[in-house]
């Protein structure tokens, strides 16, 4: 196992009715003029918006508005709302959404402290200062509740980059599994495949001796294939959400990546996608990491072996332990299917003409130097060769 260090100060309130007291929670870390920050509607659909103005209300916060974050955020609003907090003399964000929404409301955080352009952050500059944010979360998916990165789209060459610092990291966060029942079995399941492409970027790894974390993932990896198909089959299985709420949560604040070299490969591969065809971040995980590991298993098919074997019930073929590896990947995509995601860079919008350009930029942004991954480092030529596999 590598030192590391590990701080994860967020508060988190988890359970029924808590975005009653959001009001609370936002004077007990100094909040006093409130930017609320969501999405496309949903928030305002359920009511769950009204109810946190009157939480605010009764705690006599003041507060503004600004909606309209698309999935895959984009920069365009981050600049709004970062004039929006310049002018409003606005103290506190409160990201009331799923990922899109409070990495949108990280960047408004970090911009609004910032004489420059936010995008800077977005660049590879690092972030030391930010507004507090704290989160109302509805969708169990990207656990930017929990952690210290944002994902934004800049829309002059789609370029969806990523910034991250201790500052970005959430003050409190309030998770109510109810909230999430609303949401579309699509969207689940992305969130869903998400929070164990989390696991699994953790997951592969070079580092030894690593038991505890390795036995926390594969924990969690069968909770979520336990508890999905649950949710899927019945959206207000209360105890179903509760569990994958909280293993979104555990799956990114990066409690189980501790001690160990982690891959994030295919979330690079993945940024691109969703960048270029604005598809469902867990849906093109859906069809990237299948093909990843594919593509890396014969670099280590001991590990993909152990997981095949601990995690999806695969028998180990001591003999020839790429049988049990191969079997694993192939549960693995047997059961997002079966959860409803897609199988195919064609069922994303992709097409085969289009590989080079994701190959390069792929290779080279989010600050990659022509190569990405850790587990296994991918040359341009070796992305190109992933995408292939997903037609
Ligand atoms: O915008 P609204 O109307 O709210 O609708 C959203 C959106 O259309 C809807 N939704 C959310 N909660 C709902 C609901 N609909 C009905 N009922 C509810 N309770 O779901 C759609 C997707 O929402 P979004 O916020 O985009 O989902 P998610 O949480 O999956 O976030 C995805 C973004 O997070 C980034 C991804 O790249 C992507 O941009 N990530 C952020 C990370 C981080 N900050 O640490 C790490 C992740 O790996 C990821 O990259
Ligand atoms: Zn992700």
């Amino acid at each position: 196992m590598n030192n590391f260090t590990f701080y994860s100060p967020t508060y988190f309130v988890f359970g029924k009715n808590e975005e009653n007291n959001t009001g609370k929670y936002v004077k007990r870390f100094g909040g006093k003029k409130v930017l609320i920050h969501y999405g496309g509607g949903s928030v305002v659909r359920s009511g769950l918006l009204d109810r946190i103005k009157a939480s605010l209300q009764k705690d006599e916060i003041e507060f503004v508005e600004l909606g309209g974050v698309k999935p895959n955020p984009r920069s365009g609003l981050v600049y709004e709302g970062i004039e929006l907090c310049k002018k409003e003399h606005v103290d506190f964000i409160l990201a009331v959404g799923g990922g899109s929404t409070i990495d949108s409301a990280k960047a408004i955080a970090v911009g609004a402290m910032y004489e420059g352009d936010f995008w800077d952050f977005y660049s590879g500059k690092a972030v030391e200062k930010a507004l507090p944010v704290g989160t109302v979360l509805t969708i169990a998916a990207a656990g930017s509740e929990g952690s210290s990165g944002s994902v934004i789209t800049k829309e002059e060459g789609m370029l969806k980059r990523s910034a991250g610092g201790e500052a970005m990291r959430p003050v409190f966060s309030i998770l109510n599994p109810e909230l999430t029942q609303t949401l579309p079995a699509f969207q689940t399941a992305a969130g869903v495949t998400d929070i164990m492409a989390h696991l699994l970027e953790r997951y592969f790894t070079n580092t030894k001796d690593v038991e505890v974390t390795d036995r926390v993932i594969e924990g969690l990896l069968l909770s979520m294939i336990h508890e999905a198909p649950k949710v899927i089959e019945n959206p207000n299985d209360y105890q179903a959400r509760a569990n994958i709420m909280w293993a979104g949560m555990l799956a990114h604040n990066n409690c189980c990546g501790v001690g160990r070299e982690q891959d994030w490969g295919s979330h690079d591969i993945e940024h691109e996608l969703s960048a270029l065809y604005d598809c469902a971040h867990g849906a093109g995980l859906a069809v990237v990491f299948p093909a990843w590991m594919e593509y890396t298993m014969k670099h280590d098919v001991l590990r993909f072996a152990q997981l095949a074997n601990r995690v999806w019930g695969c028998s180990m073929d001591f003999k020839h332990p790429e049988n049990t590896a191969k079997a694993g990947i192939h549960a693995f995509r047997n059961f997002l299917k079966s959860i409803g995601m897609p199988q195919t860079l064609g069922e994303l919008g992709g097409k085969e003409e289009d590989i080079p350009y994701l190959a390069h930029t792929a290779s080279y942004g989010n600050g990659n130097d022509g190569t990405l991954g850790s587990f296994v480092v991918l040359k341009e030529e070796d992305i190109a060769n992933i995408y292939r596999l997903m037609l």
